[in-house]
Order: C-alpha cells, then structure tokens, then sequence
C-alpha cells in the first residue's frame, strides 16, 4: 500500500502501528515493521503502546456490558478499530498531514468503524481505501510487491487476521466454506480441546464494580490479568468459535475467532452481575447491552446512544463486586460458583430444608392473582377457537 501510495498520488508517505497487545509472542515484530516502514521510504513511522488505554476505555466497557455479538462474538476487532482510528488522527493532526489511509476492504465492518470514527475525529481529513481503489486480486498484489522488490514475510498466509488482548480472528481461504469444520491450522493460540489437560483448572476471578482486577484472590493491573487468563485459556483450549455472522452491510460471512480470555471475563462478569441484580434489572440489561454491542459491531462508536447507554450500564455495575470461581476442562470454561457482599440470593428464604423462613403460604393469595388475566386470556381465546370451528 505504502509504495502505491507513493508511486500514484507521489505522496509523502507517513506510518503507523497500534499496540493493542497483538503480538503475544514477539513483540520484537513491531521492529520489522518500522524497518520495513523506513526500507519503503516514509518520512516517519509510529508505533504507540496503545494496551493501557485499550484494555480501560474498550475492553473493560465490553465486560461491563457482556458485549457478545450475535451471542457469541466478543468484539474483539470490533473495538480496536476506534481507538486505532483516533490515534492516527492525532497523529495527523500533529504532523500536518491531511489524508489517511488504512487497508480495509470495501466489504466489512472495519471500514465503517474506522471512517466513522475519524470522520466524527476530524470531519476535514480525507479518506484513501487503496484496497478498494487498485482492485487487484490478492495475487495480483503479490506480484505487485515482487516487481517493487518489497519482500512478503509469508506468501502462503492463506488467513486474513486481527489479534489484540481481546482476541484473534481468522477468515478467508477455506472458512469461506461454512459446511467444512475451521481446519486446525487456523488456529495459532490454542490447544484443540482433545489435546487439552485431562485434569481441570479452577480459577477465581476478582472483580470490583463490574472491572476485573485480580485472579485468585491477587491483585493485578488490566493488561496482565488479559494476559494470564489468554495463557490459561489457551492452555486448556477455551474460546474457539466459529460462527455466521450478519455483518454490518447485510453481507452474512463465516468468522472465527480465538477469545479465551475475552470468553472467560464475559461469562464470570454476567453471571455475578446476575447474581446481584434483580430479575427487573437483569432483563433490561440484556436489552441494554444487546444494543450497545450492536451498535459497537456496527462501527457507530461515536453516536451520543453508546455513552448513554454506558451511564445505565455503570449505574448497574456499581455493585458487581466479588469473586467467580471457573473450572477450565478441554475447551470449556464454565462458572461454578461465585461470592459478593452484594448477591440478593438469601439461603434462608430458598433452602428447602425445614428451617426456612419463608412463609409458603403466602402462594394461596399469590397465584391467583399472578395467573389472573392469563387464566382469562386463556379462556377467551378457546370460545374464539370455538366460534371459528363453527364457520
Ligand atoms: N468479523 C469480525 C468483525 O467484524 C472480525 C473481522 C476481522 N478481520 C479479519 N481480517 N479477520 O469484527
């Protein structure tokens, strides 16, 4: 992109790499990259250590609201893209420059995240889709880099991806084909659950309105309790998912993901939060964090409605504190118990031992009343179905 940026427009050429955590295994990469950068010819190359600020401000607002796309996705991509957005157009702003480009295609989601997003950042910058513009085939483009002598680290990559702390995501390649099982060399962080440990793991999950900030009873700051609960998770491989996903343009696309410890947070988050709420409170919060997560899927960051939504959602998160206990066992991770000074579960009242003191004859003035107009309803609906079998 760099050089057909170079060679097309004869611009000066600047660039920059965001830190989200995505190199778990080498951090050494972001090296090459500003090398091969400077080997290209721009004028300045940034890499900014982003994952502060990305595990605060976009993975933690994930957890609080259970943001699972579709019920299973969570957002990993989705909520990088933002903040990438608003670090180049600082960075912009700072250099003088007036055009940015990014490598999206015209076909998903991270166009619109990112457009969005700048657009609201910086409604004077101007905004190059090369993918878009050269229209050339992916083969067309090796051969293109060839002929510029720009050396390509992995020509048989046969996966598109994106990592960070939150997450891997793969497609492309043969997981076009939704009726065939993701092959295993998909995968790149974990171990396929039948090679997973024989023996379970439990872990314990502290967490203080609604930030998980410890793991078995330890204190520790975001990014290494990201990091601890990937190794974990990869481990005992927990959080493969492979899904149909809507995309935001109405294209549907089969996605899949690696999120063991996105997976792991999101599922001890909502299961303390429903301990400490009420039925009331819990089912408007499904639709509240529906909605906020569709609307970060979507790439609409910005929109006013997603701090609104947050201003309930923190409301609601004061009190999710405590811990939740999880049993890791080969591919799986599942909540098995959880305490917080807050949960309004009384054993005194649901035991069903003789000592309760619940007084169960209150159900003799309950029911009729709870059953009341549906009891009615019911019998309305049969002289209905009785009057139409006569006709
Ligand atoms: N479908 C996901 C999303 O829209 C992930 C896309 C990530 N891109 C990739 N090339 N794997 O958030």
């Amino acid at each position: 992109m760099i050089r057909w940026i170079q060679e097309t427009y004869d611009a000066k050429v600047y660039t920059f790499t965001a830190d989200l955590g995505q190199e778990f295994a080498d951090p050494t990469r972001f090296k090459e990259i500003e090398e091969k950068a400077y080997n290209l010819g721009v004028v300045k190359h940034f890499t900014v250590d982003l994952k502060d600020v990305f595990v605060k401000d976009y993975i933690f607002p994930t957890i609080k609201a259970n943001g699972l796309y579709q019920g299973v996705y969570p957002l990993s991509t989705a909520i990088g893209r933002p903040l990438i957005a608003i670090e180049a157009v600082k960075l912009a702003k700072k250099e003088g420059i007036t055009v940015l480009a990014h490598g999206c295609t015209g076909k998903g989601n991270d166009q619109i995240r990112i457009n969005v997003t700048v657009k609201a950042h910086a409604p004077e910058m101007e905004i190059l889709q090369p993918i878009i513009e050269w229209n050339m085939g992916r083969d067309e483009e090796l051969r293109y880099a060839e002929q510029q002598g720009i050396p390509i680290k992995n020509q048989n990559k046969k996966y598109s991806t994106d990592e960070n702390l939150f997450g891997r995501s793969a497609e492309c390649d043969v997981l076009e084909d939704p009726s065939m099982e993701p092959p295993e060399d998909s995968k790149e962080w974990t171990t396929a659950p039948e090679k997973a440990p024989d023996t379970a793991e439990y872990i314990t999950i502290n967490f203080e309105e609604g930030v998980p900030v410890g793991l078995n009873g330890e204190k520790m700051n975001g990014v290494d309790l990201l990091r601890e609960l990937h190794e974990i998770g990869c481990k005992h491989g927990v959080g493969r998912i492979e899904h149909m996903e809507d995309r935001a343009i109405g294209l549907k696309s089969r996605e899949t993901y690696e999120v063991p410890a996105a997976l792991i947070l999101i599922k001890a988050h909502k299961d303390l939060e429903k301990y400490v709420c009420t039925k009331h409170e819990n089912s408007f919060k499904n639709i509240v964090d529906q909605r906020w997560t569709e609307l970060v899927y979507e790439g609409l960051w910005v929109d006013p409605l997603r701090e609104a939504l947050e201003a309930f959602i923190n409301e609601i998160n004061k009190k999710v504190t405590g811990s939740v206990k999880v049993k890791l066992f080969k591919g799986s991770a599942e909540v098995v118990a959880r305490e917080s000074p807050f949960g309004l579960y009384d054993l005194n009242l649901a035991t069903y031992e003789t000592k309760s003191t619940f007084n169960q004859r209150l159900s003799y003035g309950f029911i009729p009343l709870f059953g009341l107009q549906s009891e009615m309803g019911f019998l309305v609906k049969q002289k209905i179905k009785q009057e139409e079998k006569k006709k």
